[in-house]
């Protein structure tokens, strides 16, 4: 890997408005970072850059990373595991505020069944290894998907770990298994039918809010910038409702090897977009002036 990217510093302001982080309609909140806290050079910190307040991270090609060495797949999962752990201290000591892995999606248990069997168990290690040092960070776990298919012990300790960090304010981190868009958005349909069908609405009041509050992320803003490691183009079902205006970043890195400075170089790249909502660059500009000038 090269030498972590230093952050563009001033270059995304002088001519444009700083990104905003929240769509319109969605809460207001504390969500702009000025800096990179402290001295996180080896992150490649320190430099001026805006953080997205939330990401989300498709964490692709781990196959590829073990082939490459000729290491069966699990070795691949099992590095993966180790640069989602490094990702999410990073994460934690950048200021981000929410972090979401797409750790196994419901497509998944497609794959051959030992491999399905090596990711279970190995979440099941992961969570039982890292918890402590999670909850004593004050990292927030929640795990967004249909746990019901997973085996007893599995479903348990991720009510465990969830429970044990839920007063936790530091970083929330999202993890996302057996996870899928589409079931999370018939998830939050059904719900709306249900109180339909219940007389505690009527049919002509339901709107985004209502649909999002039975959305698995529901509460938490939407993903600023989504990552996609392993060279793929494409979003695979994973939260279609939450991405409708998220910066999507690709890169070819693969997962295992996506470290600090691949995190730094995301990072810079979604402080020189500018997001716009719909509206006209010029409007942006105006927006961003009048914050400028109330503060
Ligand atoms: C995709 O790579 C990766 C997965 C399906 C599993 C992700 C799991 C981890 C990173 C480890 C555990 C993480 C946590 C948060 C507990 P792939 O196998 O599709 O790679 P390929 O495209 O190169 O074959």
């Amino acid at each position: 890997m090269s030498e972590p990217a230093p952050l563009a510093r001033g270059r995304q302001a002088a001519s444009r408005p700083a990104p905003s982080t929240r769509a319109p309609g969605e809460s207001e909140g504390a969500h702009a970072h000025p800096t990179w806290s402290g001295t996180q050079s080896e992150a490649g910190t320190g430099e001026a850059g805006r953080l997205p307040r939330h990401l989300a991270i498709v964490m692709d090609g781990n196959g590829r990373w073990a082939r490459h060495r000729l290491l069966p797949r699990f070795e691949g999962h099992r590095a993966g595991a180790t640069a989602a752990r490094d990702c999410v201290r990073a994460c934690a000591e950048a200021g981000i505020e929410y972090l979401t892995l797409f750790a196994f999606s419901s497509e998944n248990w497609a794959r051959p069944a030992d491999e399905v069997g090596q990711l279970l168990t190995l979440f099941e290690e992961v969570l039982e290894r890292e918890a402590d040092e999670l909850a004593e960070n004050g990292v927030r776990l929640r795990f967004i998907g249909d746990r019901s298919a997973f085996p007893r012990l599995l479903r348990e300790t991720m009510d465990h770990v969830e429970r044990r960090t839920a007063d936790n304010t530091g970083l929330t981190l999202v993890i996302a298994a057996n996870y899928g868009g589409h079931w999370d958005i018939l998830n939050a349909a059904r719900r709306v039918a249900e109180a339909v069908e219940q007389g505690e609405m009527r049919a002509e009041d339901v709107d985004r809010s209502a649909l999002e509050s039975g959305l698995a992320l529901s509460g938490l803003p939407s993903p600023d910038l989504l990552v996609r490691t392993g060279g793929e183009q494409r979003i695979s079902n994973f939260l279609l409702w939450n991405l409708a205006y998220t910066e999507l970043y690709f890169v070819e890195t693969l997962w295992p090897e996506f470290d600090r400075a691949a995190l730094a170089d995301a990072i810079r790249e979604f402080g020189e977009r500018e997001r716009r909502f719909g509206r006209t660059s010029e409007q942006v500009a105006v927006a961003s002036t009048d914050v400028a000038g109330a503060r």
